[in-house]
């Protein structure tokens, strides 16, 4: 069998930092992380609106031109002399095809900024940071925002499969959830070398939720293992990796009294667990 070896870090920061001092960090860190991870996505959210804002944009052409047939038709009900006149508009413009067409371009264009809708909901949940307030949420809501947001990441890596359980909304900051499974999944997906699998499993565990996020990808050996929660560390090269997604993670779970682990197998995989309560305490999580 192969290394098989699990990390769980205690704690991330020095025990001899003043109040607050930690607050300001995390601060920091969600923020630099949010930029980079903005950033990262950016491109992709680019090109998945460019497409359909694309062809909405050629289709409103032709709608330009199929009206100015149409009304060429309708003024000629006015002015036409004969009814042959009018047979004869109504088959210069082609109005069978125009007819047929106009419906499936306007079918194709609402799509289109339908497409265009959810991308756009999905970054303003995404983006809602300033919100600080716990909140009963439903996590499957948020996976799909996320899966949304960063589905041209993924698409080109790897199948996702949805193993989704029956779960009870869960008291959180849905948008801070958000993060800690989009920085899983883009993880995975960047650590599949070709195409993989990336399987997001969830269930119930009496007063917690979890959530795996396991991939195909070439594992992570021991050492590594041990280090992957630091703030700054990272195995990517400079530009594509922050170090930051997971330590920022782990200060996200560790506020919502949350656990976050990792297992791997090298050559076999990674499995990132995450263990919530059902329920917070009345009082923010404070140390
Ligand atoms: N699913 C995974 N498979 C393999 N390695 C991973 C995976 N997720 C994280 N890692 C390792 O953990 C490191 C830290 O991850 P992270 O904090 O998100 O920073 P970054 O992705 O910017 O490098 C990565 O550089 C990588 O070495
Ligand atoms: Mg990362």
């Amino acid at each position: 069998m192969t290394e098989n070896s699990e990390y769980s870090p205690n704690t991330n920061q020095p025990a001899e930092n003043p109040p607050g001092h930690r607050e300001h960090i995390d601060r920091q860190l969600l923020h630099s992380e949010k930029m980079a991870a903005i950033g990262q996505l950016a491109a992709g959210v680019a090109h998945e609106i460019n497409n359909p804002v694309g062809y909405v944009y050629s289709n409103l052409q032709s709608l330009g031109e199929y009206l100015s047939d149409l009304f060429r038709l309708t003024d000629a009900v006015e002015s036409a002399a004969s009814i042959e006149d009018l047979h004869q508009i109504r088959k210069s413009i082609d109005y069978d095809f125009l007819r047929g067409d106009l419906e499936d371009l306007l079918a194709e264009s609402k799509e289109g900024i339908e497409r265009v809708k959810t991308i756009i909901a999905a970054m303003k949940d995404f983006s809602h940071t300033e919100e600080e307030e716990f909140r009963y949420a439903d996590l499957h809501a948020g996976i799909d925002t996320t899966l949304n947001l960063v589905n041209n990441e993924l698409k080109y890596k790897a199948n996702i499969v949805k193993a989704f359980g029956e779960l009870p909304k869960i008291k959180c900051i849905i948008s801070q959830l958000n993060q800690v499974t989009m920085n899983l999944l883009v993880n995975a997906a960047q650590a599949i070398e070709d195409f993989g699998t990336i399987t997001i499993s969830t269930w119930r565990d009496g007063d917690f939720v979890i959530l795996e996020v396991e991939d195909t990808g070439p594992g992570i050996d021991a050492t590594t293992l041990n280090r992957i929660f630091e703030p700054f560390f990272t195995t990517k090269p400079v530009g594509k990796g922050t170090g930051l997604g997971l330590s920022l993670s782990f200060n996200i779970i560790e506020k919502h009294r949350g656990e976050i682990s990792a297992t791997s197998t090298p050559g076999q995989g990674t499995t990132f667990r995450v263990r919530l309560p059902v329920h917070q305490p009345q009082e923010p999580a404070d140390d």
